[in-house]
């Protein structure tokens, strides 16, 4: 087996003293998958996939996602929520707000664009540092498992040209050091994660509330994939976009591509 990078080498013990089970490797596929099928074995406990690097991880919408060795994390943490399917999309909300916490005492002006981003604000629009996959299974009609995968830019220092200007990294904003040592970054992530769940399900109705205070889209022109064209104007209890359209109306948005349309709108920070 490879030898893992300095920063994820202490990971291992430190996940298993907080009661992880854990996986840390130098490199795999895509940890998804691989978190995946330990999950479909291993019908109990708190189980991660932690790699250095993948050569098939996967984005949302069957797009590619690219991890390279040292200067990315790549981490799938398997949930078993006590929640119904058709509350399922607020995990990825969770989860994104859980990894801008952990992002956000590394660099600063952090925000969560819904549904699955972690970007920050730059002069020519969002540029995106983390982002979020959720795969759940299902058993009947009640949620067997939950994979939510965190790929976060790291140490990157430059981008493929389809990435460029649209993607940043906790290193080209000036993050140095321990700021960017993973393991460290794994375990606020987990802890922030774990928080953010268990408001979750003390306070579901607080969801919007935590959400809009780092809303990357609030107030922001936005067209969602055919489904509503209009003004963001936050997240609704169930984790869906609210979109004020030019009549006033108020439409609700599953999951989907978000363009923003204008700069005009944008609310004042
Ligand atoms: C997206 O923004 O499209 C979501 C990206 C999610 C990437 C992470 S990296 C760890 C986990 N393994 C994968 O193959 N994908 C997720």
């Amino acid at each position: 087996m490879s030898v893992l990078p300095d920063d994820l080498r202490e990971l291992p013990r430190a996940l298993a003293a907080r009661g992880w089970e854990a996986r840390v490797v130098a490199t795999t596929g895509s940890t998804n998958d691989d978190a995946r099928a330990w999950a479909a074995t291993h019908a109990e406990g708190r189980l991660i996939v932690v790699a250095d690097a993948q050569d098939h991880g996967r984005g949302r919408h069957g797009r590619a996602w690219s991890s390279p060795s040292g200067a990315s994390l790549a981490l799938s943490v398997v949930l078993r929520p006590a929640l119904p399917p058709a509350r399922l999309p607020v995990i990825a909300l969770l989860a994104g707000l859980a990894a801008r916490r952990a992002i956000a005492v590394r660099v600063p002006a952090v925000l969560l664009k819904w549904p699955n981003d972690v970007v920050v604000e730059a002069q020519d629009g969002l540029r995106k540092l983390a982002g979020v996959l959720v795969e759940s299974s299902l058993s009947g009609t009640r949620v067997d498992h939950v994979v939510v995968g965190v790929g976060v830019n790291v140490a990157r220092a430059s981008f493929p040209p389809e990435l460029e200007g649209r993607a940043t990294s906790l290193a080209m904003l000036g993050a140095e050091g321990p700021a960017l040592d993973r393991g460290a970054l794994v375990i606020d992530l987990l802890e922030a994660l774990e928080d953010e769940l268990a408001v979750h399900l003390a306070h579901p109705g607080e969801l919007p509330s935590r959400i809009a205070e780092h809303d990357a889209l609030l107030g922001v022109e936005v067209a969602i994939d055919g489904q509503a064209r209009g003004v963001a104007d936050g997240i609704a209890e169930d984790g869906r976009l609210r979109v004020r359209t030019d009549t006033g109306a108020i439409v609700l948005a599953a999951a989907g591509e978000v363009t923003l349309t204008a700069a005009r709108g944008r609310r004042s920070r």
